[in-house]
């Protein structure tokens, strides 16, 4: 049977990346039924539409969501991004992003494997807040984070579990529990109740702001990091920075429990400036297929995909190439 894969390519060089991705699925094998979606900004100017009822009731009949990017400099910011994306990590509950880090030849975190395990539905991200006297002297903006015990203790557990399949058994809570002390203590004591569960997994906490030291000077420290959803968001371009660049980083928005269909992109964005041209890196997006595929059960295609993705860029480490050129280089490595 075909998997069943709702395709939103998005703005930018979102729609390039994500057909080349397919390409690497059917080269390895894997049977996919796919169905386009025109969502995103080029979208939205062209007759409003973010993201319709409609529209998300087919998506939620799909198997998985392979999106691009979204977003595009003539939408005001927040449009896109909290209509759609945000829309989508929330109304569909995918409230793990699971976003792995692998160094790249010549990065600074070179040899370095980790996984930041960031909490996608809640924190600052929840939208709570407002606006008061808009415009004014006398204007008032707010914005909270929304942590509650049930959505971080999903989000702690999912880590720990991850930490407990993996070789070194290790999990690092980063949060900044000297200053968010309401939170934080929430993130705390989640983990110190949860890890009783695991008592294989060996625990470690740092504050953000060190974490970010740590990425850059020692990063074989981390194995599985467990963080907020906007400590997350930060932290996770710091590490695809450290790991060889963002160009490499692949991300995957789950619903664990499947009561919806999971989604799959690439950390990057729309890259407006190279829209077109034909050399956006689709390694990440390819990447994130494999994330997509290993979620599905599709185990050996995603790990003949990761091999092939490890040959490619060790020989081809910094030198820019064409898309189709890295494309066809990872299906001529699939073994
Ligand atoms: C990401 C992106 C999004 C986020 C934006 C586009 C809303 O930066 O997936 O990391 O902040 O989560
Ligand atoms: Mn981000």
């Amino acid at each position: 049977m075909a998997h069943r894969i709702a395709v939103i390519g998005g703005d930018g060089i979102g729609p390039e990346v994500t057909a080349e991705a397919l390409k690497v699925v059917r080269a390895a094998g894997v049977a996919v039924d796919t169905v386009d979606f025109d969502l995103g900004g080029a979208r939205y100017l062209r007759d409003g539409e973010i993201l319709s009822d409609a529209t998300l009731d087919q998506l939620r009949a799909f198997d998985a969501i392979l999106l691009g990017a979204v977003g595009t400099p003539e939408v005001p910011p927040g449009v896109i991004e909290r209509g759609l994306l945000l829309k989508l990590r929330f109304d569909l509950d995918l409230y793990i992003n699971h976003r792995p880090f692998h160094g790249q030849p010549g990065s600074i975190a070179e040899g370095c494997d980790f996984v930041v395990v960031r909490e996608n539905t809640e924190g600052s991200y929840a939208g709570e807040g407002g606006v008061l006297r808009f415009g004014t002297e006398h204007e008032i903006a707010t914005q909270g984070s929304v942590n509650t015990r049930f959505g971080v203790e999903r989000c702690v557990r999912y880590a720990f579990e991850l930490a407990k399949s993996r070789t070194r058994k290790h999990l690092t809570l980063v949060h900044k529990t000297n200053v968010l002390t309401f939170s934080g203590s929430l993130w705390q004591r989640t983990v110190d109740a949860v890890r009783l569960d695991y008592p294989e997994v060996s625990v470690d906490y740092n504050h953000v702001d060190a974490a970010c030291i740590y990425l850059v000077e020692q990063p074989q420290r981390y194995d599985v990091v467990v963080t907020d959803n906007l400590f997350g968001d930060i932290l996770t371009d710091l590490a695809g920075a450290v790991s060889g660049g963002v160009g490499f980083a692949s991300s995957a928005n789950l619903n664990p429990d499947r009561t919806s269909p999971s989604m799959f992109e690439p950390v990057h964005g729309a890259a407006h400036d190279i829209e077109g041209k034909g050399i956006a890196n689709p390694t990440a997006t390819i990447s994130s297929a494999t994330l997509m595929l290993r979620f599905l059960g599709e185990e050996i295609a995603a790990a003949r995909i990761d091999a092939a993705i490890a040959a490619d860029s060790s020989e081809h480490a910094g030198v820019p190439r064409k898309t189709t050129e890295v494309t066809r280089s990872i299906i001529e490595r699939l073994v």
